[in-house]
């Protein structure tokens, strides 16, 4: 029997076709855009095809105590609301998912949020929330035949990508724009065995690029435009609500580059909220580095309608992205949810990443935007001290640890940058000190 149970709409146009037929760069043939998965039975009455609620919150639940594989995944566990396999068994998976939901107690007294907390996708098996779209669409790869698989990455799309096409046998192309990229995400796709190419180009030329070669050769694309990916992202909303007690929280707060991720989580419970597991959305607002903030534009100049693609400039290399591809969907879903898109700039996004290290979790510096965002519109009153918050923290601290050094070092930021925020950034520094080699010179250095 098929697992699989769906088919692909166009956002645009609305033009349905079946999952192969989908053309090499996922685009629609008729108007351009891009495809999101659905499940038809979905719109059925109760039974047949369409799922059950409180049997599924039952089985995932027991599922966390099973001993088969597939189940150990927090993306496949979920499996009833990602039929896109016809046969579970060619899953690809590292057992990602299952991340951790922290909550935050420092921050949430500084910001007199009495509920807040940190989902921590950097806490999957490559350190990025990748994972949980690698497994889906890589799953899809595999069992389509494919041989080759490829990527434009800022570096965690890449990572993912080559831990996963490894564990599947298959062969990688990666293309990063050179020198642009955090070593460690770099040092993953090498030792995965990934054909790499730094080319001189931004993360929006290497993706332009790639849609012309994926043209040209029967090689798989696995950017967050195959609308696979963004069914195994869409996987951590439930993981949220479930932990909630199927109670979502009043907001999610998300980093936004190409606004895959984004519109994954808003399309997770979405669905959530239609099939009756979730009585409503969270408000689900969108953060971008000021240097890479095409969506924050678009907002002002457009409500949304239009996307100027802008040249990006940020340390956040991960969200160093000027023309993202699924903007449009990113837009639904902070119009549907009635969130916010704001920006935050180099110094607020350093400020934040160092405050969440000093909670003991630490993150990528993309994945920092939500803290400093949430401090804008907790200042701008637009979050309430009893709402609840969750942030998603997409990436490991350990990713890009030269950002880290050079923040403690007091290197990172130009004078320019921290005018009025010195003596803040100060108290946050931990530089490591030359100290000499006996007890009481170290003893001395716990005073003061
Ligand atoms: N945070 C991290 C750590 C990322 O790596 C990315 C994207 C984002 C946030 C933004 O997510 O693109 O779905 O809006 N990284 C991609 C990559 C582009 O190639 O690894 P998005």
């Amino acid at each position: 029997m098929s697992d699989n149970l769906h088919q692909l709409r166009c956002f645009g146009c609305g033009a349905r076709i079946a999952g192969a037929e989908a053309q090499p760069d996922f685009r629609c043939a008729e108007c351009g855009d891009l495809f999101e998965v659905e499940y038809p039975g979905w719109n059925q009455r109760k039974g047949n095809d369409r799922p059950n609620a409180g049997a599924l919150k039952w089985l995932w639940r027991e599922r966390r105590c099973s001993s088969e594989v597939l189940d150990h995944s927090g993306v496949w566990r979920f499996r009833e609301l990602l039929p896109i396999l016809e046969n579970f068994g060619n899953a690809v998976t590292l057992q990602e998912g299952n991340t951790p939901l922290y909550p935050l107690l420092r921050a949430s007294k500084a910001l007199g949020i009495d509920q807040l907390y940190a989902k921590h996708q950097g806490m999957n098996p490559t350190g990025s929330f990748k994972d949980t779209g690698m497994t889906a669409a890589l799953s899809v790869a595999k069992e389509r035949g494919f041989e080759w698989v490829a990527c434009a990455s800022t570096g965690n799309t890449s990572a993912a990508m080559a831990a996963y096409a490894a564990r599947a046998g298959l062969r990688c192309l990666v293309l990063i724009p050179e020198g642009k990229i955090a070593w460690g995400k770099l040092a993953q796709a090498m030792d995965y065995g990934a054909v790499t190419c730094q080319l001189k180009t931004d993360f929006d030329g290497c993706l332009s690029l790639l849609t012309e070669i994926v043209k040209q050769a029967p090689i798989y694309l696995l950017n967050s435009v195959n609308p696979y990916r963004l069914e195994g992202q869409k996987t951590p909303a439930f993981e949220i609500a479930e932990a909630f007690d199927w109670n979502v929280p009043d907001h999610l707060i998300v980093p936004g580059g190409n606004l895959g991720n984004s519109s994954a989580l808003g399309k997770g419970f979405r669905e959530m909220h239609e099939l009756g597991l979730v009585a409503r959305m969270p408000r689900i607002s969108v953060i971008q580095a000021a240097g890479a903030n095409p969506l924050v534009r678009s907002f002002e100049n457009s409500h949304g309608s239009v996307l100027e693609p802008v040249e990006a400039k940020t340390r956040a290399t991960a969200i160093r992205i000027g023309n993202p591809a699924s903007w449009r969907k990113a837009v639904r879903v902070i119009q549907d949810t009635d969130g916010w898109c704001l920006d935050v700039n180099e110094a607020e996004i350093a400020i934040a990443k160092a405050e969440l290290g000093a909670e003991g979790l630490g993150c990528e510096p993309a994945s920092a935007v939500t803290l400093a965002g949430l401090k804008k519109l907790r200042a701008e009153g637009k979050i309430g001290s009893a709402e609840t918050v969750v942030l998603v923290l997409t990436g490991h601290t350990l990713k890009d640890a030269d950002y880290t050094i050079d923040f403690h070092r007091g290197t990172l930021l130009k004078e320019e940058e921290t005018v009025g925020l010195e003596a803040m950034i100060d108290g946050l520094r931990r530089n490591a000190r030359a100290v000499e080699a006996t007890p009481s010179a170290v003893l001395a250095t716990l005073k003061g």
